[in-house]
């Protein structure tokens, strides 16, 4: 082995490394943040995935997958939607028509504390 090919298996090995422990640590945000979700009743309208909601009934929030795509790349959505999650959305600008059966979100507050609402919010958004 030359020394360059080391270096190249010594880098590739570190790179993968460090692709594992991102994905590990993205599990755990997951978990807690599913486990949140689930206390605070968000899954009574929500779902995670697009799937999910394939009876042909329109869930009554949008399914979280589809939240992703919506707003992926678009400046200030994590803290736009953790408002909406703590303060409900504006029935008379409801932007999830065809893709949920509610109008609007009432406020969480009440369910939720703003640092909770984030940790979901950020996974929601990162989801895929
Ligand atoms: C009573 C039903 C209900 C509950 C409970 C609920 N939601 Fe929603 N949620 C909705 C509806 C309906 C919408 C779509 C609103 C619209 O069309 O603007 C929505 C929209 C959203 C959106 C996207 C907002 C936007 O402006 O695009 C996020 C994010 C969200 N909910 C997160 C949550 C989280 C987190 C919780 C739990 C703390 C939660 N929701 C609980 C009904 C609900």
């Amino acid at each position: 082995m030359t020394h360059s090919t080391i270096a190249r298996t010594v880098s590739a090995l570190a790179l993968t490394l460090t692709a594992s422990l991102a994905c590990a640590q993205q599990d755990e945000v997951g978990e807690q943040a599913k486990k949140i979700a689930a206390g605070a009743g968000c899954f009574t309208c929500h779902t995670i995935s697009h799937q999910d909601s394939k009876d042909g009934k329109l869930p009554i929030g949008p399914a979280w997958q589809d939240v992703a795509k919506q707003y992926a790349g678009k400046p200030g959505a994590a803290e736009f939607l953790t408002r909406v999650v703590l303060e409900g959305s504006n029935p008379y600008s409801s932007h999830w028509k065809g893709k949920a059966a509610g109008i609007a979100m009432p406020p969480n507050a009440v369910a939720i504390s703003e640092s909770d609402a984030r940790k979901v919010v950020y996974w929601v958004l990162s989801l895929k």
